[in-house]
């Protein structure tokens, strides 16, 4: 009777996969994120391919770029070779009935690890650890250049990440203006700076090399501050918004999902993996039913898309 009364179900189409590709010559396993490895390109493609045909329907791609390729304003992100871009051509050439999402961001990119061109003098230590540290609007050129450089590359959805003022606007203009018209945006429009990103760091080697994104992403101590970042984005033509965290931010899933009517992701991101698995591995929970239990309550607060490390097992526990 539990089954048949039970009103909140999770769709496999649903669950977007997070790959992280890059020139490495091996797989190479994230310590601090068991069952994630950082994938070379013949990898990462081979394993989407895999879980499509498992069923598994979307994807979204982050860049590992070595230390010479980094540079001040991350301007590889758009280089047609670098390992996202290949990746999305491969996906594209091959036909695979997938949805592509490819993260928009520049903090696996640049030199000194912030999301975007930093303000002059910023790198001089001026910033003390907090506050304005990107320049906002020369960082926006360079969004829109990159993502017609994935659009061209084959993604079908690109995804700002780094909390920009401006950039859905930005990032539309430039794809309509590179013909791009079919192309979705899908805004991290609600990104808290939380510390539960440290795993993702490490799997993506985008930390910081000085100071914090508290100048960009938001406090996780103002609980309206959600409202005018979702309409702003809304108004500058998101085609989809998240949510960042997921699991400690339901209230504001939920609030987000109430407050507009398009497709609302959630990010269950690495800290929130990482804590499931170090728990279930000194034996103080069961993993597969707490992650279940994190999912269906990501969903129960009103996500519609789930983007979680957590898809390939969900695909078998679901
Ligand atoms: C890049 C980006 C981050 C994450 C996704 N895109 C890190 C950050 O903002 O510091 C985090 C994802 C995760 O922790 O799983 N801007």
């Amino acid at each position: 009777m539990r089954e048949t009364v039970r009103d909140v179900t999770i769709p496999v189409s649903s669950l977007i996969y997070p790959i992280f590709t890059g020139e490495m010559p091996a797989p190479n396993p994230v310590a601090s994120m068991p069952g994630v490895s950082q994938l070379p390109v013949a990898e990462a493609i081979q394993t989407i391919r895999d879980l499509a045909g498992d069923g598994l329907k979307q994807f979204i791609l982050f860049g590992i770029t070595p230390p010479a390729k980094k540079d001040a304003t991350g301007s590889y992100a758009g280089d047609p070779d670098a390992p996202v871009n290949r990746v999305l051509q491969a996906v594209r050439d091959a036909g695979l009935d997938v949805v592509m999402h490819a993260d928009l961001c520049f903090c696996e990119y640049t030199d000194h690890g912030h999301c975007g061109v930093l303000l002059d003098g910023a790198a001089s230590g001026g910033a003390g650890g907090t506050g304005a540290v990107v320049d906002n609007d020369r960082t926006l050129q360079n969004l829109g250049k990159t993502a017609v450089a994935q659009a061209n590359a084959g993604a079908d959805v690109v995804a700002p990440s780094g909390m920009m003022d401006g950039m859905v606007q930005a990032i539309r203009s430039a794809l309509d203006e590179a013909g791009h018209h079919q192309t979705a945006v899908l805004s991290y429009a609600v990104k808290y700076a939380s510390n539960f990103y440290g795993p993702f760091r490490d799997a993506g080697e985008g930390g910081m090399s000085f100071g914090d994104r508290k100048g960009y992403q938001m406090d996780f101590r103002r609980s309206r501050e959600w409202r005018s970042e979702l309409l702003a984005d809304l108004e500058q033509g998101a085609d989809m918004v998240m949510v960042k965290p997921a699991a400690a931010y339901l209230d504001i899933i939920k609030g987000v999902r109430e407050s507009c009517d398009v497709p609302v992701a959630a990010y269950h991101v690495s800290g929130e993996y990482a804590m499931l698995h170090a728990a279930a591995e000194k034996g103080y929970l069961d993993l597969k039913q707490a992650a279940l239990e994190t999912t269906y309550a990501i969903r129960r607060a009103g996500a519609d898309q789930i983007v979680t490390y957590f898809a390939p097992q969900l695909l078998k526990w679901l």
